[in-house]
């Protein structure tokens, strides 16, 4: 294995640019070349690629976003990009892929992988953390970190005018970030698409916690069943119309930001670990840490596999928000 060719693709997040340090100077002290694939997949479709050198990943661990730029490819969807893609990488005399991404861009891999027979391996990075096989994806902790911060903010202006927040949170169909943000923010409630809850019930919790409270805060998971935090606030206050109620939908804040220790590290550790892999011929999967351990999961497994939602976050949700 002698040249690799990085992507980072999806939704971008915190922690990307430090796993492309950390391939790219991997790769330099395994005296690999690395070419850099701009704008995900789209770029490997068109050929547009950079030379990626130890000094060209200066400066960047801390940014957020990626240097290599992403996006969600529709050309990669079709089987001519997806031939067009092979032959540009062949023709450069890459051996080797490697895809900084979470769920659809793992799924591209998988594919690349399949059709080509090429040696790729994927990076897990979603602010989602709806990969199987890794503990946490790089991305998630900044993104709970943000969300989290601004619950707080919330929070302070909830209590001043004695009111009820809807606060809305990315995840796409997942609530890890919604979960957990509801914990560390201190929330009354938290709705997630991992557990079935009706607005009967908010309600109920709601008004019963209300007793003494000066604010409550409900955290919502986009990806969650009963619509969006503006239509379940809707819904609460048909039924409980006391409550002087706002919402509040963080969006893509939750996505930049420079990452925190803990993405930073996991980015340096994947990032080392894939071009390791590589070079002792494991691949065709994604690399997450478990336990503290690197572990490569093939792609069918990482993409379709449930994790686990952090069932005892909600379990003990209700137990502090007293
Ligand atoms: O997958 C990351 C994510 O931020 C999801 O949480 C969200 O549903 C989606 O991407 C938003 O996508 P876009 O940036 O294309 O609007």
């Amino acid at each position: 294995m002698k040249h690799l060719a990085l992507l980072t693709s999806g939704g971008d997040a915190p922690g990307m640019n430090a796993a492309i340090r950390a391939v790219v100077r991997a790769a330099h002290h395994y005296g690999l070349a690395v070419t850099g694939v701009l704008d995900g997949f789209d770029g490997l479709v068109e050929g547009r690629t950079r030379a990626l050198g130890p000094r060209d990943v200066s400066n960047i661990i801390q940014r957020g976003g990626t240097l290599l730029r992403s996006a969600r490819s529709e050309a990669f969807r079709t089987r001519e990009g997806r031939d067009r893609a092979v032959a540009h990488l062949r023709a450069a005399g890459i051996d080797a892929v490697v895809v900084i991404g979470g769920n659809g861009s793992q799924t591209g891999a998988m594919t690349l992988h399949a059709e080509s027979g090429m040696a790729v391996i994927g990076i897990a990075s979603t602010i989602d953390n709806d990969l199987a096989g890794t503990d946490r994806t790089i991305g998630f902790d900044t993104a709970c970190n943000t969300a989290m911060e601004a619950i707080d903010r919330l929070r302070d202006t909830a209590s001043s005018h004695e009111r009820l927040f809807f606060v809305e949170v990315m995840g796409r169909d997942a609530g890890f970030i919604a979960l957990r943000t509801a914990i560390a923010g201190g929330a009354e409630y938290a709705m997630v698409p991992e557990a079935r809850q009706d607005i009967d019930e908010v309600v109920r919790v709601l008004t019963q916690g209300a007793a003494g409270k000066g604010s409550s805060i409900v955290v919502v998971a986009e990806g969650d069943e009963q619509g969006g935090a503006f239509a379940i606030a809707q819904r609460v206050k048909e039924r409980a119309p006391q409550f002087d109620i706002r919402v509040s939908v963080l969006g893509h804040l939750q996505r930049g930001g420079s990452p925190t220790v803990a993405d930073r590290v996991l980015a340096s550790r994947l990032g080392v670990g894939a071009v390791e892999h590589l070079r002792e011929g494991r691949w065709g999967g994604v690399l997450g840490e478990v336990s503290g351990r690197l572990v490569l999961t093939p792609f069918a497994e990482a993409i379709t596999g449930r994790k686990p939602a952090e069932g005892d976050l909600l379990r003990i949700l209700p137990i502090l928000a007293v």
